[in-house]
């Protein structure tokens, strides 16, 4: 009886929450019929037009030319401006001096933290601690709520898995299944439960789509790939995203078929609408439509049109909606229903931010001061850092240290605030980061000696290094022949007990336009670290880095690599908390390490290909392989070490048959053998040994990040579902298909455990 009742109020529950949904979408249209009915054609193009904000100067804001463009109902809303008082005169003349009061919405890149900046997203997808990365998306949310910002350009979800890209640290690494879990995670921590609450912001999921595939990983260059690919392996966290209920999307730069995605109605209409039922707006990526040109698709009106009639509703800096699209009206080339259906999304965008309510709802000073850079959050933003690191080599137990003796801290990055954030770090202070040599002296106090050197340049060439350290986060350059500012750290270095070397990438050499064609750390500083091997000290490399690199030599001669990836605001208290073992490395790589570059692109799921080299092999004449390196990568996916020790019993199936109405579960118990608490990512992966396409050699269907005491044993199950063996076909239905299957699990992708089963 009571089971009924619990049961009655569930779905009257559900009843009453589906007709408040109706009544505020039914609310919505009254509202928004109302007001496209007083929209002139000029008005409605504006509504569509994301123009660069230029300087605002605060209090001038009215004179300048993005003021009268609002005046003139021309802007939809702005991007990248900060501060509440920036963006509170800006919004005043859109609702004071515009004719109909239309509020905007405010854009920024918030990509990874606001002022408290989280690891960079690369990082963050290492932690495989969903509940962290929903957490760091609603701190950001929070902070930059508090200063005016309703609209973030996150998350970006691009698989990648070619390290020469720039942008594949700005993502979530090479896999599609993690990938969509991490979208799903962000966008519920970006925008929350509530949409008009004045601390969740709107989603916008990028890039839409596959820009991660650029040929040669060089930035923006042409993505081509089967449509079983882009369906199975690239689409699948984009599409978690929209259904987590992503606000916004962003168009890519590149194209797909030919076509930029900008002007792919494929894209925007067919699979993102049609397929998905994707209900929110598109925006372009920056000047995407004008591009165009370029792309060789037509001059400024055509390319604009182009994009309306794919399915784009926003334009992002280029105006070309706002400047040509009444002439295509006229024209015929497109119709006035394709405008009013991308004004209407725009439109309830803002409606659903609560702007037409209360369009100051973002804009509280005291907001502003009080929630912003708080301690709570940075506390938050350390402990999340920590855990994305991942220990990559630690032999004979170098780590953790101790905090005692003397410790030589060498290389370019050792003390350099402006590149602890990493890449796109918009907001951030720099001047507030926490450097590496800042968190080993707040960490060790007057307990232990801390010597200092850089070692090295970042880069022997200096024309490198500028395009390095852009933004802000410029190299001082000692200009001292290499060969002395390596003696000078290796003197120091000789009466340390340890030397910690902080060298690889700066925040600038992975992100946007960063593509690199040689994936090692520079020469300059490995010249640093063969002199500093030379000592006989034990050394650790702290190895900051946006992609994999390739490590093949540090990992045959380091003796031990903590990779920090770029930590954020709080990155060297962070490492500090790391290397002194208060914090037990658990991150976990979630895109291959090669060898070197020729091996790219190389990930864990590949196919088998009909010539696989044998198992444990090197190379074999006629074998898929190459005649001057093996195929292993050096680090695969999934793989990071912790200074705990675990062990994997055998999987136990409940069942080795599994069918539509029946799971399997499969159940494996992990081992702490270690004195060391500490955590572990337990991976499941399955194999389907028999389809109709051919299928990948491994492919990820779960994890489970647990915490083990010294000594303490615990059960992991996993439960496995026909749903977990669908994939698309090669006419693109989404099917499982009866056969023979295995199921790995372990600790990485490579070191598994290996069981069997049936689907039927
Ligand atoms: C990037 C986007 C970013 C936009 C706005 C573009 O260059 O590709 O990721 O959101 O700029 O800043």
């Amino acid at each position: 009886m009571k089971r009924l009742a619990t049961i009655v109020v569930f779905f009257v529950l559900i009843i009453c929450l589906d007709a408040s949904a109706q009544s505020n979408d039914a609310k919505m249209k009254i509202f928004l019929d109302n007001l496209m009915k007083k929209m002139t054609i000029d008005e409605k193009i504006g509504q569509l037009n994301l123009p660069g904000s230029g300087d605002i100067v605060t209090g001038q804001a009215g004179n300048s030319d993005i003021g009268k463009k609002i005046k003139e109902g021309k802007v939809g809303g702005l991007f990248n401006i900060k501060s509440v008082a920036k963006i509170k005169a800006v919004q005043k003349i859109a609702v004071e001096e515009s004719r109909l009061h239309i509020p905007m919405i405010f854009g920024m890149d918030v990509i990874h933290g606001y002022e408290t900046v989280f690891p960079i997203p690369l990082g963050l997808s290492c932690t495989w601690d969903m509940k962290a990365i929903e957490r760091s998306a609603q701190i950001a949310a929070q902070e930059a709520s508090a200063d005016g910002i309703n609209w973030t350009f996150s998350p970006m979800v691009d698989i990648a898995r070619d390290p020469r890209w720039g942008r594949i640290a700005e993502g979530n690494g090479e896999d599609a299944y993690l990938g969509s879990r991490i979208a799903e995670a962000m966008v519920r921590g970006y925008q929350g439960n509530d949409l008009s609450k004045n601390n969740t912001i709107m989603a916008c999921v990028k890039h839409f789509a596959m820009y991660g595939a650029a040929e040669a990983g060089r930035d923006y260059n042409t993505t081509d790939m089967s449509r079983v690919r882009m369906y199975n392996e690239y689409l699948p966290p984009y599409k978690a995203a929209v259904d987590a209920g992503a606000g916004s999307i962003m168009a890519s730069f590149n194209e797909v078929d030919g076509i930029p995605a900008t002007a792919s109605k494929f894209l925007m209409t067919d699979v993102l609408r049609k397929q998905w039922g994707f209900k929110g707006f598109v925006v372009t990526d920056y000047t995407g439509i004008n591009e165009m040109i370029d792309h060789g698709m037509g001059d400024l009106q055509q390319v604009s049109s182009l994009a309306l009639n794919a399915g784009i509703d926003m334009d992002m800096v280029g105006e070309g909606f706002l400047t040509t699209l009444q002439k295509s009206l006229k024209e015929g080339m497109v119709t006035v229903a394709q405008i009013n259906a991308a004004c209407r999304r725009i439109l309830e965008a803002k409606y659903k931010l609560g702007l037409f309510d209360e369009p100051y709802r973002y804009c509280n000073e005291e907001r502003a001061k009080t929630e912003i850079f708080t301690d709570a959050s940075r506390k938050e933003a350390r402990a999340i850092a920590a855990q994305s690191f991942v220990l990559l080599k630690n032999n004979n137990n170098i780590l953790p240290l101790k905090k005692s003796g003397t410790i030589a801290l060498i290389g370019p990055l050792a003390d350099n605030k402006a590149n602890m954030p990493g890449t796109w770090a918009v907001a951030a202070k720099f001047d507030k980061a926490v450097t590496l040599l800042q968190g080993l002296k707040d960490a060790t106090g007057d307990k232990a000696t801390i010597v200092v050197a850089k070692g090295s340049n970042l880069d022997a060439d200096e024309r490198f290094e500028k395009r390095a350290g852009m933004f802000g986060k410029e190299f001082i350059r000692d200009m001292r022949p290499a060969q002395e500012i390596i003696d000078e750290a290796v003197n120091i270095s000789k009466n340390a007990d340890v030397i910690v070397a902080a060298l690889g990438e700066s925040a600038e050499m992975s992100g946007e336009c960063s593509s690199r064609s040689n994936i090692e750390i520079p020469q300059s500083q490995k010249d640093l670290l063969m002199a500093l091997l030379k000592t006989g000290k034990p050394v650790v490399v702290v190895l900051f880095t946006g992609r994999p690199l390739a490590l093949k030599w540090e990992n045959e001669n380091v003796p031990a690599i903590l990779n920090v990836w770029f930590g954020g605001s709080e990155a060297g208290s962070a490492i500090a908390d790391v290397l002194f073992g208060d914090e037990n490395p658990s991150g976990k790589l979630t895109a291959t390490f090669p060898q070197n570059v020729g091996q790219v692109p190389l990930y864990y799921n590949h196919k088998n290909t009909g010539r696989p080299l044998g198992e444990g092999k090197w190379f074999e004449k006629f074998k898929s392989n190459f005649i001057d390196v093996s195929n292993d990568p050096v680090y695969p996916f999934g793989y990071g070490l912790s200074y705990s020790s675990f062990i994997y019993s055998d999987i136990k199936l409940s069942n080795t048959v599994l069918n539509a109405s029946k799971n399997i579960t499969a159940t494996i118990q992990v081992t702490n053998t270690s004195k060391i608490d500490g955590k572990e990512v337990v991976q499941l992966y399955t194999r389907d040994l028999v389809g109709s396409i051919t299928r990948p050699v491994k492919e990820l269907k779960g994890f489970n990040k647990i915490e083990l005491k010294a000594g303490e044993t615990k059960t992991v199950t996993f439960t496995i579902s026909v749903n977990d063996l669908k994939f698309y076909n090669s006419d693109l239905k989404f099917v499982a298909e009866p056969g023979d299957f295995k199921i790995f699990i372990g600790g990485n992708s490579r070191d598994v455990k290996e069981a069997a089963f049936k689907l039927l």
